[in-house]
């Protein structure tokens, strides 16, 4: 495939003219390992005995969220795998403690039950990853076992209607997808209309059943990425780790198709070393090393820093919807 200048530059203008400059932080912690799921994909697979297991403590997590805080980054996002022993209530006072650090949160906690998202939604979170990972049914359940597309969907739906912005999304060059440009998810995501997409390329992990496929080309991930903000015009899109654990210019390519959110990884090393969803992952060194390099990054492209918590456009504008009916 030849590179598509023309569509780079069309998402480009198209994120500059519906989000603007501002590249908005977004602290990640990722809290816990541990998951009872068993997707073919991730390292943290429940069959996968190559990583260690943890769980950090709410004060080590309250230690991140208050270097996301010192950082001047506007919100932390809550990630784990889906993890039973984590308890709904800690969960709430821990996002109740993060809230009194005047940050918006972000969780990605995987699926829960309408109860306990009502829980941290009044605890006071203010949005929920959950991405569909892929918009094919069938491939969904091969490549999640036990688990459907439409509760997914159905998750999302829910998270909506309690007021959280959400984020949907998937990953680009999924073995067996039969798409190369991922039609099927892009007009997924426009029919979910979610406040933010997280997207990013397939990585193939040796930990797993499906080590031995290929990553997708960076043409083809990055057109489609340059698609999603073109499909999303005012949605929150970050350039994500696996781009740039792929490709050590990924984020820089990231933010110039399209993308105007980064995640740094505020979780402590030893931790995010174990938080091995794919290779690579985990080796980006220390906190304020990386602050430092994404400030120059962000400087030489012009960009400036998102302030305040950079909340979903989409939203704000319903919320104003909502106020003046
Ligand atoms: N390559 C790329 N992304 C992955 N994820 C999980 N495993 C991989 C992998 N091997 C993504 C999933 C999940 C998110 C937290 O990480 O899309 O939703
Ligand atoms: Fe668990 Fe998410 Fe990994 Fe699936 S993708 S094994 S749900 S952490």
């Amino acid at each position: 495939m030849r590179v598509n200048t023309e569509l780079f530059s069309k998402a480009n203008l198209a994120r500059q003219a519906h989000v603007g400059d501002e590249v908005h932080l977004r602290g990640l912690i990722e809290i816990s390992n541990h998951c009872r799921c068993n997707c073919l994909y991730c390292g943290l697979r429940k069959d996968n005995l190559r990583i260690r297991r943890y769980r950090m403590s709410p004060e080590e997590i309250l230690a991140a969220a208050r270097q996301t805080a010192e950082f001047g980054y506007g919100t932390v996002v809550l990630q784990a795998g889906e993890d039973p022993g984590m308890k709904p209530e800690t969960i709430a006072s821990l996002i109740e403690r993060i809230k009194d650090l005047g940050l918006a949160v972000t969780l990605s906690l995987g699926e829960w039950d309408r109860r306990t998202y009502l829980l941290w939604k009044k605890a006071g979170a203010d949005r929920y990853l959950m991405r569909h990972e892929t918009a094919h049914p069938d491939l969904y359940s091969t490549l999640k076992p036990g688990k459907r597309l439409c509760d997914r969907l159905d998750s999302l739906e829910t998270l909506r209607e309690l007021d959280y912005q959400i984020g949907a999304g998937f990953m680009i060059g999924l073995p067996g997808n039969p798409e190369i440009q991922h039609q099927a998810d892009l007009s997924l995501l426009a029919r979910i209309q979610p406040d933010m997409a997280g997207v990013g390329p397939f990585i193939p992990n040796p930990d797993t059943p499906l080590g031995a496929f290929r990553a997708p080309s960076i043409e083809v991930t990055l057109s489609v990425l340059a698609q999603v903000r073109l499909t999303l015009p005012f949605a929150h899109l970050p350039a994500t780790t696996s781009l740039e654990v792929l490709y050590s210019q990924g984020r820089r390519w990231g933010l110039e198709v399209g993308a105007n959110v980064i995640m740094p990884n505020l979780t402590p090393l030893r931790y995010q070393r174990q938080y091995r969803l794919y290779p690579g992952k985990g080796q980006t060194g220390k906190a304020a090393a990386n602050h430092r390099a994404l400030m120059e990054l962000l400087k030489g492209l012009g960009r400036s820093i998102g302030k305040g918590p950079g909340h979903s456009i989409l939203w704000e504008r319903r919320e104003n919807i909502e106020k003046t009916k």
